[in-house]
């Protein structure tokens, strides 16, 4: 059955975790709908473990359409959220709703989420009135690498853990459905997670939070450009797949495959016919 905003709601209220993954392709979204990942997030961290930019900052709206659409036809059951980019949203109210309903109405979103606390509160509302779904996003925020001067762990200090908590109410208060808590203290996050009504889903975040989210080439060992401490490796995929390229060269050079079982035969007669 297909998750939605309700069976978010209803797994905080039952004590039952939140599964996320990002996604950003069909065989993928495919892969973790058929293993029963709650959500499906398109992030925009695409631009970095798909496209190969340094940050999030470069991607478009158009980026992000592009690969909603093929997650959200691989996600029979999984609830799909899409991360509006940099710019998409932070201009003005009315550019955050109409690109935020370019990720529902062309991508097939089922909800969409953007980065910030009190500044994007009347982005979050008016989204909301629109009739769609927002998640919120604190802590480390990508888009912000550049007034946080590095991807490092946020609210540790008494003053910001002040102004995470304010933002964290503020964005439950303007409407949001869910809250993504990224690279903040365990024991924080927890408390927050313990005062919202609304689920969070922490990254990096502790075993408090409501949910859990994992950029999958992370989690499978394939991304090597970063290596935060919060990532567990649950597959050497990235060393698999490494190791199949380099076997594959290697039979093709050496003409083992392919093999007879991978070939298709014709009429000898036929063959001998045309080489008259
Ligand atoms: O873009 C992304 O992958 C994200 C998650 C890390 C939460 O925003
Ligand atoms: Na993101």
């Amino acid at each position: 059955m297909k998750n939605t905003v309700l069976t978010l709601q209803q797994q905080k209220r039952n004590g039952d975790k939140i599964t996320m993954l990002t996604a950003y392709d069909y065989t993928t979204a495919k892969l973790m709908d058929k293993a029963g990942i709650n959500c499906l997030l398109v992030g925009d961290s695409l631009g970095m473990v798909m496209l190969g930019y340094d940050s999030t900052l470069p991607v478009t709206m158009e980026d992000m359409i592009h690969h909603t659409k093929a997650v959200a036809r691989g996600a029979e059951n999984a609830f799909v959220v899409a991360d509006l980019p940099f710019m998409a949203y932070q201009v003005s109210v009315e550019e955050a709703v109409r690109n935020a309903g370019r990720l529902v109405k062309e991508a097939g979103a089922q909800a969409v989420k953007l980065e910030g606390g009190k500044e994007v509160c009347a982005q979050i509302e008016a989204i909301n009135q629109a009739s769609i779904p927002v998640i919120g996003h604190l802590g480390l925020t990508p888009q912000s690498v550049n007034v946080l001067g590095g991807y490092k762990v946020q609210g540790r200090e008494h003053d910001a853990a002040v102004k995470l908590l304010e933002d964290a109410l503020a964005v439950e208060k303007a409407g949001a459905v869910a809250l993504v808590l990224e690279c903040v203290p365990a024991t924080f996050a927890e408390w927050i997670s313990s005062i919202l009504t609304i689920p969070t889903i922490g990254i990096g975040a502790g075993a408090g939070c409501d949910g859990q989210v994992l950029v999958y080439q992370d989690m499978l060992a394939m991304f090597s450009d970063l290596s935060p401490k919060f990532v567990k490796k649950y597959g050497a995929v990235g060393n698999l797949m490494k190791e199949s390229f380099e076997r594959y060269a290697q039979e093709v050079k050496d003409g083992i495959f392919p093999g007879e079982e991978h070939i298709y035969n014709m009429d000898e007669e036929v063959l001998n016919e045309l080489k008259k």
